[in-house]
């Protein structure tokens, strides 16, 4: 081997902030390392991927080829927490041989990936990439490869107590910084999921269930891996990575994909009101939806989402997906009344596709399902795949996962439709190039309200689940306590879910009529965007609080939120995020003096103000409580006067 085989390489981030070392070391492994100054994120790690025949895959015998290359543009997207997005970043590239490893260096993050030559196929076993952080590092994580997919509550333990985890994996490194490891552009291959080992981290691919990674046709680009560096938590979710490593939109006209607000007849099924299946509360009647698609519209809410519509949910539905029958309504629904109703009243029907997880009885039904519902009218679907592993045995993170949800995300396209994907595979940034993929479940949600989701929860997901994108955590249940479901927040909080949980496609969870004592209250959940100007995340300690401002698109209004864990706590919101020389008007909405998650969760309080850049607002948040605060030009007048 000659001695430039071992040679080093560095490259630095556009402003140096960040850098990477990488060299080729033993057994002809690449290796990578990551570097913030002098202080070392991440010491030398090694790629490794074999396939089924024990064959290195990412050896590189003959002295690579290294090219460095830099990027820079600002690309606009169609809806988002941020209009514009700028992809800045250097590259070096080392090509050997059997395959390609790309580095792409931001100022705050680094991707990177290996692309494998050749043609015909390769069966991957498995993948072994290391992240050797700091050892006495902290990792927030969810486990991967049970039985709830990303369903579950995040837990805070040193490296050695992750099990496998999901990624994105949030870590506190010993210094009081950040790193948080995710993946982009997940096509065609199992999921990276974390294990630990004894120099740190590694990557594990979601098997399938013969216990390999899977096949993939060559030449094959795996998906980009990614560390971003944050020296704050809130810090974090600045980063644009995952949306930068995505190709840019495949569909060149997307005036058709609109972000919305949605009703539901969902709820009362979860607090024993209605029911899926038919009977006599059956929740999806006709008669039901058109008086939800009245309140809807009278609320100020464009989507109204109907689930139990269709024949299948009778008797136990969870083992039996190959009943769900989505061209056929039960008797009491009339499908065609529904659908013409609302877009009488200007109401978009979100439709419902409950699968079961039964992926072949799914697809056996694909496209004609989703063109019976464009018949009617229906431009938004929500899927569903409630079941610990897909029919086949397969996980919903694995290959054949990945490639089924791709597969409805590409259907819909081609049909204008919108898609919210529950029991998703977790988010890789690929609404970038697919925008009518607007939002997934993917998290332990409020349907695990009533007693399983500590209050803490909502303020670790802006820190972990929201950096893989929107998500569909169904905010804005105002009965907190007088059904079977004791919720464990306060409404203002559930009004602060609107600006620190991101979706296009938002939630307005409760029944109708439990929004009819707040009507002051919900004027906040009226007026709320789903895509946004700018995001600015302004504060936050993971699993204690966190608090956004968020600028309107098109307007200059901002909306800020902030949500508290179990502990009361008073923060300071500095509003240097406003215009120089202009006045606003705040409308707080605040937890009532003696608001508590538990005893008064439904005590809230509606403050007016009068701000500018320079000021700042101290707002005591409740035990598991929030605030939501909308601040408007004050040229428009103070706003809606409430009695
Ligand atoms: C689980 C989903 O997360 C929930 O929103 C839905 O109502 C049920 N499955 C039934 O499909
Ligand atoms: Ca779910």
């Amino acid at each position: 081997m000659d001695a430039s085989h071992k040679q080093t390489q560095t490259l630095h981030s556009p402003n140096s902030s960040l850098s990477v070392k990488t060299g080729v070391g033993e057994n002809n492994l690449v290796w990578y390392s990551l570097h913030k100054g002098d202080t070392q994120l991440i010491s030398a790690s090694t790629l490794s991927l074999q396939d089924t025949s024990e064959n290195e895959l990412l050896t590189f015998i003959n002295t690579p080829q290294h090219d460095q290359s830099n990027f820079d543009e600002t690309w606009e997207q169609p809806w988002g927490e941020q209009r514009l997005i700028r992809n800045n970043y250097n590259q070096l590239t080392l090509r050997g041989d059997k395959a390609t490893i790309t580095f792409r260096l931001f100022d705050d993050s680094l991707g990177f990936r290996y692309s494998l030559h050749g043609e015909g196929s390769a069966h991957i076993q498995q993948e072994a990439i290391e992240f050797n952080v700091p050892s006495d590092s902290q990792a927030w994580w969810i486990p991967a490869l049970g039985h709830n997919h990303y369903e579950h509550q995040y837990v805070k333990t040193p490296l050695t107590g992750i099990d496998t985890a999901h990624t994105p994996l949030t870590l506190e490194l010993p210094d009081t910084s950040f790193l948080a490891i995710h993946e982009a552009a997940l096509y065609n291959y199992g999921a990276m999921n974390i294990i630990p080992t004894e120099k740190g981290l590694r990557s594990n691919l979601t098997p399938l269930v013969d216990m390999t990674a899977g096949e993939v046709p060559l030449p094959f680009d795996a998906p980009w891996r990614t560390v971003i560096f944050s020296e704050t938590a809130a810090g974090l979710g600045t980063s644009k990575i995952m949306l930068n490593l995505n190709e840019p939109s495949k569909i060149a006209d997307t005036s058709w994909i609109q972000p919305a607000k949605f009703m539901g007849i969902w709820w009362a099924m979860f607090i024993n009101y209605y029911t899926w299946e038919s009977g006599p509360k059956h929740g999806a009647t006709t008669a039901n939806a058109l008086r939800y698609i009245n309140a809807a519209k009278d609320l100020g809410i464009s989507g109204l989402l109907i689930e139990g519509w269709n024949e299948g949910w009778d008797g136990d539905w969870l083992q039996n997906g190959d009943k769900m029958n989505h061209m056929l309504p039960y008797a009491d629904f009339d499908i065609r009344t529904v659908t013409a109703y609302a877009q009488s009243q200007g109401i978009d029907i979100i439709g419902h596709h409950e699968t079961c997880g039964n992926v072949g009885h799914y697809e056996y039904e694909l496209p004609e399902a989703y063109d019976y519902y464009r018949h009617f009218g229906v431009r938004y679907i929500k899927t569903g795949y409630v079941a610990p592993r897909m029919t086949s045995g397969d996980f919903h993170s694995s290959q054949t996962g990945v490639r089924h949800y791709q597969k409805t995300v590409e259907m819909a396209a081609e049909r204008k439709i919108m898609l919210d994907i529950h029991e998703p595979v977790k988010g890789t940034g690929i609404e970038r190039t697919w925008p009518n993929l607007m939002t997934r479940e993917g998290v332990m949600g409020q349907e695990y309200e009533g007693g399983a989701i500590d209050p803490q929860h909502t303020a670790v997901l802006p820190f972990t689940r929201l950096l893989a994108g929107p998500l569909d955590y169904t905010p804005g249940l105002f009965n907190l306590s007088g059904t079977i479901r004791k919720v464990q927040t306060t409404i203002a909080k559930q009004l602060a879910f609107y600006v620190t949980m991101y979706s296009p496609l938002q939630m307005v969870a409760d029944l109708p009529e439990h929004y009819d004592d707040h009507l002051e209250a919900f004027r906040f959940i009226r007026d709320v965007p789903t895509t946004w100007e700018t995001t600015v995340p302004l504060d936050g300690v993971i699993g204690d609080y966190y608090v956004v401002a968020r600028k309107e698109r098109g307007d200059e209004d901002w909306f800020v939120g902030g949500v508290t864990d179990e502990n009361e706590r008073t923060l300071t919101i500095n509003l240097d995020f406003l215009n120089h020389h202009q006045s606003y008007n705040a409308t707080i909405y605040r937890d009532g003096d003696d608001a508590h998650w538990q005893e008064k969760p439904e005590s809230y309080q509606i403050d007016k103000q009068v701000v500018g850049h320079g000021d700042s607002l101290t707002i005591r948040l409740a035990a598991g409580g929030g605030f939501a605060i909308r601040i408007s030009p004050a040229h428009r007048g103070p706003g809606p006067q409430y009695s």
